[in-house]
């Protein structure tokens, strides 16, 4: 199998994940797009307190979750879930300390409302996201609902690190920013953020361009009650740095 898809529909073929786990080049782990020490002074500048719950959402073979535990000190146990077993299967077996690994789709999550401080994705919205066909914005759709369904209403954050393939960021834009499918848009303000992920190790995409990962948060707050939806709106940050 090749290491990376040939193309980014690939990504949602029946089978593609488990035979990617399979590979005898990424069955130790892969990371993608960046590891843990590329990714700290975002991670760190974004979560500053130690008792946040945190939850990583498609965590594959990657060791974000127990660098973060042992490097950022977190008191609470970090969370990472994948909707493939055998993968799960094989990070338990890790037995890091503060970090748990449950088997869960990332569409029907069994989690509490409001049960994270902090839901981290690095590259499954990519992955869920690999075109504009009305099947895939719903699936996407899906996926935010809960993402922000899990997610603390008093500035919990999303935080997604993506390629920001065009469609990508048109879906973040629509569901957070224009409220398009988004179960709470009315109840609730998105604070969204993107950063360029400076002094990453490029890696070069099978199509032969480079791949730059962005850093993208979303914060999720409840409107007050006396507010007008439409001032705050108007309000509503919407910062890209590049
Ligand atoms: C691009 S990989 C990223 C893996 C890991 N986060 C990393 O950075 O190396 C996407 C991951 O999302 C997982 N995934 C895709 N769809 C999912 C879903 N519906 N529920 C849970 N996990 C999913 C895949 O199994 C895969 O591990």
């Amino acid at each position: 199998m090749d290491l990376l898809p040939k193309n980014h529909k690939q990504f949602q073929e029946e089978g593609y994940w488990n035979k990617f786990f399979q590979d005898k080049q990424t069955k130790q782990g892969f990371e993608w797009y960046a590891s843990y020490e590329e990714l700290e002074y975002y991670l760190k500048q974004s979560i500053k307190d130690k008792e946040q719950r945190i939850l990583v959402v498609g965590c594959g073979n990657s060791a974000l979750s127990e660098k973060m535990k042992a490097k950022m000190n977190f008191t609470q146990e970090i969370v990472s879930i994948d909707f493939e077993e055998a993968v799960i299967k094989k990070m338990r077996h890790r037995e890091q300390k503060g970090v748990r690994y449950e088997v869960m789709d990332a569409l029907d999550m069994k989690f509490e409302n409001c049960e994270f401080d902090y839901a981290i994705d690095k590259g499954t919205l990519d992955a869920l996201c690999a075109d504009r066909t009305p099947e895939t914005a719903s699936r996407v759709v899906k996926y935010l609902n809960e993402v922000v369904r899990v997610l603390n209403s008093k500035g919990g954050t999303y935080i997604c690190v993506s390629l920001l393939q065009d469609f990508v960021l048109d879906a973040l834009v629509s569901f957070f920013s224009k409220g398009l499918g988004n179960d709470h848009a009315e109840q609730n303000i998105f604070e969204f953020r993107i950063q360029k992920i400076e002094k990453v190790v490029q890696k070069t995409a099978p199509d032969g361009s480079q791949m730059l990962p962005f850093f993208v948060t979303v914060k999720r707050t409840v409107i007050p009650e006396d507010a007008k939806l439409q001032d705050l709106r108007v309000k509503m940050a919407e910062t890209i740095y590049f």
